[in-house]
C-alpha cells in the first residue's frame, strides 16, 4: 500500500510555506508565480511577483503593456526570454477570451512547458496533473531508490510516471505543492533532514546510505567561453547603445557599443582606456569573458546603423542585461 502520498500531504498541512500566490485561485496570478519561480528563488521572486501584480493586476492589462515595459519590470531576474514569452502569452490569453482551463490548451501558451502547465492546471483548476521539477526528482529518486539519470529520456519517463501514479486525483494542488515544499525544506539537496523525516521508515536512500548519491545526473557537454568587448563611448554627455537583435543572447535588451577587436588609441579621436578586464559572467550555456573600455571623445565616431545616441543620464530608462549594469558600475564618474 502506498503510504507515501498521505504522509506527504500530512507533512504539507503542517509544514507548507505560506506564500502570497497560494492565497488565490486566479490562474493569472498562479501562472505569473510559476514563470517567475522557474529560475528564481522564492525570496527574490516574491518581490517581483508583487510588483507585477500591482502594476498589471489582470492579464488584459499585462497584454496591453509594451514589451519594453515588461522587460524593464523584469530587469534583474535574468533569463529574459521568460519575460518576452510572458508578454506574448498574455496576448494569446486575451485573444482566447480568457485564461484556458485545460492542460492541453494551457500547454500551448508561449513559454509554458509540461512543468508549468501541470502546475497551473493543478493549482488553479485542481486537475490531476503531476508536476515534475528538481524537487520532485530528488524526493522520488531518494525515497524509491531510483538511480536512472534524471536528465535522460528514460529518467524523465520513469519519474513522471511515478509522480503521476502517486498523485491523489482530488488533491492535485496540495500534492504538487507538497512535493515542491518537501524538496525545498525537508529533503534538501545537501544534508537532507532525515532524522526528522516522516518518510524515514520507507526511504530507500536512507536505508542504503545513498542520500548523497541520489538523484543521479548525467554530465552535460562542456560550457563554452565567449569573449566580448564593450566600449562605453562618452561624447558630450551622450553614449551609443543598441538593442540586441533576435537569434542570440539578450534579445531585446540594450547594450553599449561592442566590437570584436580591442580598440586602440592611435588614429582615433579622444582617449580610450581599459576599465575592467576578463569580467566573468555565467549564462546557462556559456561563460562570457568581457573587457570594458571607456572612450572619451568630442566627436561622434561613425557607428553601425543599429546604434543610437542617448543621454548618459537617461540610460536607466533602457532594459539592460546584468553585464551592462556591471559595466556602468565600473565607469569612472
Ligand atoms: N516553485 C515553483 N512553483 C512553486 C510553488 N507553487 N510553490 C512553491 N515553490 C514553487
Ligand atoms: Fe529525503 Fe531523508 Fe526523508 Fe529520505 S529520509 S525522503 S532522503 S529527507
Amino acid at each position: 500500500m502506498n503510504q507515501f502520498t498521505p504522509i506527504i500531504l500530512r507533512w504539507f498541512a503542517e509544514n507548507g510555506r505560506s506564500l502570497p500566490w497560494r492565497e488565490t485561485r486566479d490562474p493569472y496570478a498562479i501562472w505569473l508565480s510559476e514563470v517567475i519561480l522557474q529560475q528564481t528563488r522564492i525570496a527574490q521572486g516574491m518581490d517581483y511577483w508583487q510588483r507585477f501584480m500591482r502594476r498589471w493586476p489582470t492579464v488584459e492589462l499585462l497584454a496591453a503593456a509594451t514589451e519594453d515595459e515588461v522587460l524593464r519590470e523584469w530587469q534583474g531576474l535574468g533569463y529574459y526570454s521568460r519575460a518576452r514569452n510572458l508578454h506574448t502569452a498574455a496576448k494569446q490569453i486575451v485573444a482566447m477570451g480568457g485564461f484556458p482551463k485545460d492542460f492541453d490548451t494551457i500547454r500551448t501558451l508561449k513559454g509554458v512547458g509540461d512543468y508549468t502547465a501541470a502546475a497551473i492546471a493543478s493549482i488553479a483548476f485542481d486537475q490531476p496533473h503531476a508536476v515534475v521539477d528538481g524537487n520532485v526528482y530528488r524526493v522520488l529518486a531518494r525515497h524509491f531508490g531510483i538511480d536512472t539519470p534524471i536528465n535522460s529520456t528514460e529518467g524523465k519517463k520513469v519519474f513522471s510516471a511515478l509522480a503521476q501514479s502517486l498523485l491523489p486525483e482530488k488533491q492535485a494542488s496540495a500534492f504538487n505543492q507538497a512535493m515542491m515544499d518537501f524538496g525545498a525544506i525537508q529533503c534538501t539537496p545537501q544534508s537532507p533532514r532525515c532524522i526528522v523525516c516522516p518518510l524515514q521508515e520507507t526511504c530507500d536512500a536512507l536505508h542504503t546510505g545513498r542520500t548523497e548519491k541520489l538523484p543521479v545526473k548525467q554530465r552535460k557537454t562542456e560550457v563554452k567561453t565567449r569573449r566580448l568587448i564593450y566600449i562605453y563611448i562618452r561624447c558630450n554627455g551622450y553614449t551609443a547603445i543598441r538593442k540586441r537583435p533576435a537569434g542570440d543572447i539578450w534579445q531585446g535588451l540594450w547594450e553599449v557599443y561592442t566590437q570584436t577587436l580591442p580598440p586602440h588609441s592611435e588614429g582615433q579621436a579622444g582617449e580610450v582606456i581599459l576599465i575592467r578586464e576578463n569580467v566573468r559572467h555565467v549564462l546557462t550555456h556559456r561563460i562570457l569573458l568581457a573587457d570594458f573600455y571607456l572612450w572619451v571623445t568630442d566627436e561622434r565616431p561613425p557607428l553601425p546603423d543599429d546604434y543610437i545616441w542617448v543621454k548618459e543620464e537617461e540610460l536607466d530608462k533602457y532594459a539592460k542585461p546584468r553585464l551592462m549594469e556591471r559595466l556602468l558600475e565600473a565607469l569612472p564618474a
